[in-house]
């Protein structure tokens, strides 16, 4: 059995981008077989701890045949650092968020969610759609199923390199 590997997702709110996020990686890494691997998510911001997903979040999965009904939003904690291998973020501005609250003992590698998985999107990597329409919240799925792709090939990689 291999060692665990732990991903945590990071956007602002936790009840977009990174809770589709999550489902889509837990189907796709269960579908390969990659029962190691846990996932979470996680927001910079506190304004939705404790409610699930936004309710256009959960239909865009439920579309695509997964449920994040159970989910309830959380704020990205000083323990998440050590915690989990790879602090993986939506777009830049959480990147940067996450950096800049990164504290000495880290061991978690920080990362953009794309470029991590290898996907190619523009600088924004996943646009928030929280302000947008239904349309927005299709292509984030679009953009997450893509991302969790890239983490199962990334993570069946025979010689991994970087990751724990
Ligand atoms: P998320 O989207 O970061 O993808 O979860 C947002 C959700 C809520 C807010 C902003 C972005 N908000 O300002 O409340």
């Amino acid at each position: 059995m291999s060692e665990p590997t732990r991903l945590l997702v990071v956007c602002l709110g936790n009840i977009c981008r990174s809770p589709m996020a999550e489902g889509a990686l837990r189907r796709q890494l269960a579908e390969a077989g990659l029962d190691h691997v846990e996932v979470d998510s996680a927001g910079t911001g506190d304004w939705h701890v404790g409610n699930p997903p936004d309710p256009r979040a959960v239909a865009t999965a439920a579309r695509h045949g997964v449920d994040l009904s159970g989910l309830r939003g959380r704020q990205l904690t000083t323990a998440d650092y050590t915690r989990f291998d790879w602090l993986l973020c939506a777009d830049l501005q959480n990147l940067a968020d996450v950096r800049a609250r990164r504290p000495a003992e880290a061991t978690a590698g920080i990362a953009l969610l794309t470029d991590w998985a290898g996907v190619m999107t523009g600088d924004g990597a996943i646009p928030d759609p929280y302000t947008g329409g239904d349309d927005h919240f299709e292509d984030v799925w679009q953009v997450v199923e893509a991302a969790a792709r890239g983490a199962v090939r990334r993570l069946q990689a025979p010689h991994r390199g970087d990751d724990a």
